[in-house]
């Protein structure tokens, strides 16, 4: 970062000026920096939703939202998607280079080692409603390991980080698992150490102890593809509550625990589960042109799930990458046809062509195909955001650790403009009303 550039701001109501100093990345938009805004002139800056805040300075992803590009540590996703996989990804963000192949296997080898959870977490499942929402489970379960892990939680300590980390990463699959088994009334499937991270994760859904369960290879590279797109996005909002969370130094399962709980909204991670709800409530495509329309219209809180996009202003190249991958599958699993894929392709053309969403930059997001490979492969549609939650935990313990090790890092304590009632005298209760 340098900072030889500077911005003046003047303050029209009495003339004065200061020098802000710009500060440039190694790409991507400059930064004005507004830390010595305050003791300088009085006044914060205001942005909800900090659409025009940078909240960190962070070398784990870079996105150029206009031109549609996503690149982790400098590496393009499509290409990342293509010729590495998720546990190369995973060592890329958390190391800042791709593994040697020595560094690979000793990395999955530590994985595969913690994939297991402390027996007694196991009954806490027992403690939830059959019908409870996968995510309020995983929610808990990841809250409740800062219960039974204590010889990581030392966070002034790389190696205690680095455990806590590898820790929630190759324990996540077990907990999704768990909490859709649970469901299902179906044993617990304990992972098996000879499965990649991906082929592990659809062995514990998918195996019963009465038969002999093999994974179909094509589904488990499908779902490592799916894991490596979700790994990490930069600062979204679950991201953001897990630095906000962390920045206290709180404890980091309970900090990821809060990174689920945001990721679950519909216009986040829940947008997966919402786009598939959407797309079976129109139903049939004589009925897209009326939901368009509802998406349009201002009185109407109707909205096209799986579009639209914070940072892209372009196609989500994330999403250019699973609509392949959504072919690969149906055709994999010999389901020709399908007509909910029909029908999000027809909704996704009459979109593209519509002038409001031209105007205003809506494209397909990652979430618009993901629900439909999911859906392919049997996986229900309230486990959908939990398979991100389980890709995102990557993202989310890099961007931690970075947090952590940033000399420059504070607890995050964001102000307002307030507007309630000034100053007033309190009124004794027999005198109200
Ligand atoms: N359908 C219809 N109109 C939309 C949509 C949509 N999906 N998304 C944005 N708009 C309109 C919005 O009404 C607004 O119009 P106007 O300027 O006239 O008020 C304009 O486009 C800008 O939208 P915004 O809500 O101010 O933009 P934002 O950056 O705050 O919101 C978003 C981004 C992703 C929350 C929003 O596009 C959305 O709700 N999309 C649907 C939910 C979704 O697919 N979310 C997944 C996001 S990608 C994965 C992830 O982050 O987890």
């Amino acid at each position: 970062m340098s900072s030889k550039k500077s911005f003046t701001l003047t303050d029209n109501r009495n003339g004065k000026s200061w020098d802000l100093p710009v500060l440039d990345g190694s790409t991507g938009p400059s930064v004005i920096d507004v830390r010595k805004l305050y003791a300088d002139t009085d006044c914060f800056t205001y942005d909800p939703g900090f659409t025009s805040t940078g909240s960190c300075e962070s070398k784990l992803t870079f996105i150029d939202g206009d031109k549609g590009i996503l690149r982790h540590r400098g590496y393009s996703i499509e290409e990342l998607a293509v010729q590495s996989d998720f546990m190369e990804v995973c060592y890329l963000l958390l190391y800042g280079e791709l593994p040697t192949s020595e560094q690979k296997s000793t990395f999955e080898y530590k994985i595969t080692n913690h994939t297991m959870l402390h027996e007694q977490l196991n009954t806490f499942f027992k403690g939830f409603r059959r019908d409870s929402h996968p995510m309020a489970i995983m929610c808990g379960v990841v809250g409740a390991l800062s219960a039974f892990y204590h010889d990581s939680l030392d966070i002034s300590d790389p190696w205690h980080r680095m455990v806590a980390s590898y820790r929630l990463i190759a324990k996540m699959p077990t907990i999704a698992a768990n909490a859709y088994k649970y469901s299902q009334g179906q044993p617990f499937i304990y992972p098996k150490n000879d499965l990649g991270y991906a082929e592990n994760f659809l062995y514990m859904m998918y195996a019963t102890p009465c038969e002999e369960y093999k994974v179909n290879p094509v589904l488990a590279r499908a779902m490592d593809r799916i894991l490596i797109l979700h790994a990490d996005h930069e600062q979204n909002a679950s991201t953001s509550t897990v630095r906000l969370a962390g920045s206290s130094g709180a404890n980091p399962f309970a900090c990821i625990a809060a990174g689920i709980a945001s990721l679950w909204g519909p216009a986040h991670g829940g947008a997966n589960e919402a786009v598939l709800n959407m797309l079976e409530t129109i139903g049939s495509k004589d009925n897209i042109a009326e939901y368009i329309a509802r998406a349009k219209d201002k009185n109407d809180p109707f909205r096209l799930m799986g579009f639209g996009h914070r940072v892209y202003k372009n196609y989500d190249p994330r999403a250019k990458v699973l609509q392949q991958t959504c072919h690969e599958v149906l055709d994999e699993l010999g389901i020709k046809d399908e007509p909910l894929l029909e029908l999000a392709m027809e909704l996704e053309r009459i979109a593209l062509e519509d002038p409001y969403f031209v105007d205003k930059k809506l494209f397909p997001n990652v979430d618009f195909y993901s629900g439909i490979i999911f859906r392919a492969m049997g996986i229900p549609t309230s486990m959908f955001t939990v398979l991100f939650a389980m890709a995102r935990t990557v993202g989310w313990v890099a961007q931690w650790n970075e947090m952590v090790e940033d000399p420059s890092q504070k607890i995050g304590r964001p102000r307002q403009l307030y507007t309630g009632e000034v100053e007033r005298p309190y009124v004794k209760l027999h005198k109200r009303g």
